[in-house]
This record gives C-alpha cells, structure tokens and sequence, in this order.
C-alpha cells in the first residue's frame, strides 16, 4: 500500500502505483492522507491514479502536531481495513514519518522511497530531515535514489534492504515531458521563449518563512526590475503563509508572472523550455538537472549535492545580494550560463520504478534481487 499526502509525493509516487499495478503477483493499493488538498489532486488527476483510501486531513495553516497526529489516527483505520503486507512512503513530509510510523504499530513492513538523503542539520530542511532520519529508523527496504544516498545510511549502520534504484521523479518526467506540448493555461503558450530569458521561480520551505523569504522576494524583484531581457514565472504554492509574503514582496513587480500552482505536467513542460530555474524546492533540484536547466537554490544547503558537483546546480543561499549576483550572472555571462546548461542525469534513468517493484518481490521471495541502478 503505497501512502502520500503532498503535492511532490504524489509526483514521485504515482508511477510506482502504476508500476506495482502492472505485477500480476502485487495487489497495488494507494492511501492518501491529503495532506494537501488541491496540490495532491491535480497530480492524481495528471496521472489518474485513484485511491483506495482518502484520510482527507487538511486544514487551513495546519501544524506539524495536527497533521501527525491526523495521519496516525486515520492510519489506524486504513490499515485494519485493507490489511496490505508492506506500506511504501516516500520521502520526508509528515505525511511519510506518520505513515512510517503507524505501518510500524501495527507491525506492517515498511518501504522508504527515496531514502537516505541528508544534510546533517536538524533545523535545515525543516521539519524534512528529522522525519526522514526517524524513517530510517523503522524502514526494512531503502529505495536510495543515488549511491551517495545509500552510503549516508551505510555510515548510519544501515546495512540491510539497501537498493540504489534512481529517483521516481525521473520515472514521471518521461511520461509528462513532450516535444510540441500545447499548455492547457493558455497564458504559457503565449510567453516569449524565443526573445527573452524565461526564469521560472518556486519557493515554498518552512525553514524560508520570515526573513529568509522576504530577502528572497526582495531579490526576485530586484533581478526584474534590472534586467529588461527576463520573464519570472512563479506558479505560488497555496500555503497562505507563501501568499501573504508575496502579496507583501513581489505582487506588482515587472516583469513577473504570478500563477496558481501548475498541474506536473504543465510545470515539467515549462521547465523543459524555461532559461533557468530559481527555487526552494527538492523536486526541482532532481527535474531541471535532467532537462538541462540551470539551478539557483535559495537555500543554505542541499541534501541533493548530486547536481551540484556535476555543475548544473548552484547554492545561491537566503542573502539578497548573493541571490541577485548569482542570477545576474547566470543572465548576462554565456560562459557562465553555458557551464551549467548541460544535461546530467545523476538522479535516474526512468526505471526507478521498475527497480524497487523487482526489490519489493525479491523480499517476499518472489524474483531476482535488481541490480544497483549506477549513474
Ligand atoms: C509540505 C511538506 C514539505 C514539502 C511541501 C511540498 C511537511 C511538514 N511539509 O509543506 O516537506 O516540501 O509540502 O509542497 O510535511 N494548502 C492548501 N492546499 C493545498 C496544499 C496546501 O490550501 O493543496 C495550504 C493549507 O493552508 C495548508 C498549508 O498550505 O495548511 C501548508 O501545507 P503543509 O502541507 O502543512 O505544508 P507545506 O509547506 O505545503
Ligand atoms: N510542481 C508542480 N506545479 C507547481 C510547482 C511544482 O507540479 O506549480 C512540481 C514540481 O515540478 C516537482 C514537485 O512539484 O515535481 C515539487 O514539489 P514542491 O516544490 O511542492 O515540494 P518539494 O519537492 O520541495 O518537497
């Protein structure tokens, strides 16, 4: 029973449903906590992926304690009914740790989907590296997107169920990205990809509320306002904690376009012709490197230093200043833009799902054990 909650969950989650699907001896079951609302049924939607159980958890604002603890109660409820032999989560939202948890009190097997990534600071991201550090504490399988991830919990003393499979995320971008995509918001179609720089902007993190995020927004509107020769595009995450900081920051600046979230197949075509990406986000680390795309995190660090050595991603951190230098560049200097513009996979090659369906029967005894997937 594969469980999910979140907007990039479900992203990452939904082809691996359809892949277990397809095994003849794997009954798929999906249980979404909705943990976001809307977010998470634009990807079920993009992906038609129907679940079996819906906690339907959400609420305006909601705290860490109240989706934990909403997650866990109705947990109990979808467990007793559907009985499933193993409960997959994915990644490192409350929605994975209460899922994780709750397969464990009712002595269920757990698996970790995208397992073992780590940045060693327990505040940064935050709530995310604590919940995935306590997943691996109860997980029995470790789907570990990249051969660094799995050395992570190899230092742990994590020895057993390791697989290094590739990210899902690569796994969905096949299946979205199409040459002579047609968008369904009609204001896409329209903008000039050809005659000016196309950046497209997320930003969303806990740890970014306050201070950070405002410098963030300062910088997005300082880069507008100083180069002619850009467009932002940022699709505004629904937290009304991201809106009001917006709202006070960047609504009104020129040169940027304000958009409702984009479904994935949407925001993955975006990406595929956009200049560069400017983002918070851990999805668009692992996405933009495979379609070429430079990355400016505006973070202090990343548990994804993958794309980083590879050259495709740079740490563009929280400070105004630094954020707004590190675009200009990217903007005014070809060398530069040209260093990091090239295609590197370092996070898959579209069989992740395959992989960890072969590992899931391979621990019921049912198949060969896959091979690592090596980048
Ligand atoms: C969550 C995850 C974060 C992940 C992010 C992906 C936790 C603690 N955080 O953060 O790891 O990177 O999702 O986007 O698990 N809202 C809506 N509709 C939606 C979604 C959100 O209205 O479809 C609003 C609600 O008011 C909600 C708020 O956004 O209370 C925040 O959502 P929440 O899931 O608590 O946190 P995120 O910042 O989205
Ligand atoms: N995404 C999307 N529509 C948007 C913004 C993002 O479909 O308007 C996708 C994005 O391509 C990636 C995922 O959502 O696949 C990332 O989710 P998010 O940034 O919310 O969370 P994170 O990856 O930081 O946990």
């Amino acid at each position: 029973m594969s469980v999910f909650g979140t907007r990039p969950e479900a992203i990452k989650m939904c082809p691996l449903v359809k892949e277990l699907a397809s095994r003849e001896e794997i009954e798929s079951l999906c249980c979404v906590t909705a943990q976001h609302r809307q977010m998470l049924d634009s990807v079920l939607e993009v992906f038609d992926v129907k679940p079996d159980w819906d906690l339907d958890i959400m609420t305006p604002r909601q705290t860490l304690s109240t989706i934990t603890s909403k997650c866990l109660t109705g947990m109990d409820e979808a467990i007793d009914a559907l009985k499933p032999d193993m409960i997959l989560v994915h990644g490192d939202t409350s929605t994975t740790f209460a899922g994780a948890l709750s397969a464990f009190y009712h002595q269920v097997k757990v698996g970790h989907v995208e397992a073992g990534l780590r940045t060693y600071d327990k505040y940064s991201p935050f709530p995310e590296e604590m919940n995935r550090k306590l997943v691996s504490s109860i997980a029995d399988l470790y789907f570990c997107p990249t051969a660094n991830n799995k050395a992570n919990l190899q230092r742990e003393a994590i020895t057993d169920g390791l697989f290094i499979t590739g990210n899902t995320v690569i796994d969905a971008l096949k299946t979205t990205v199409q040459s002579g995509y047609r968008f369904a918001t009609e204001e896409l179609n329209h903008l000039p990809y050809d005659e000016k720089k196309i950046i497209l902007v997320t930003c969303h993190r806990r740890e970014n509320y306050g201070e950070p995020m405002k410098n963030i927004f300062l910088a997005l509107r300082e880069i507008a306002e100083r180069n002619s020769g850009v467009e932002l595009v940022y699709p505004v995450h629904l937290s009304p904690v991201v809106r009001e900081a917006v709202d006070k920051y960047l609504r009104g600046a020129p040169r940027v376009h304000l958009i409702d979230p984009l479904p994935a197949d949407e925001m993955h075509n975006l990406m595929a012709r956009c200049y560069m990406v400017m983002t918070d986000s851990g999805g668009l680390q692992e996405e933009a490197p495979a379609l070429g795309k430079p990355v400016l995190v505006l973070r202090r660090e990343t548990e994804r230093p993958e794309a980083v050595e590879a050259g495709t991603v740079k740490l563009a951190g929280v400070v105004q200043d630094d954020i707004v230098t590190m675009a200009e560049r990217l903007i005014q200097d070809k060398n530069a833009y040209a260093q990091m513009a090239h295609a590197v996979n370092p996070y898959g090659d579209g069989n992740a799902c395959r992989r960890i369906a072969d590992a899931i029967l391979w621990y019921f005894g049912r198949g060969e054990k896959p091979a690592d997937y090596l980048a």
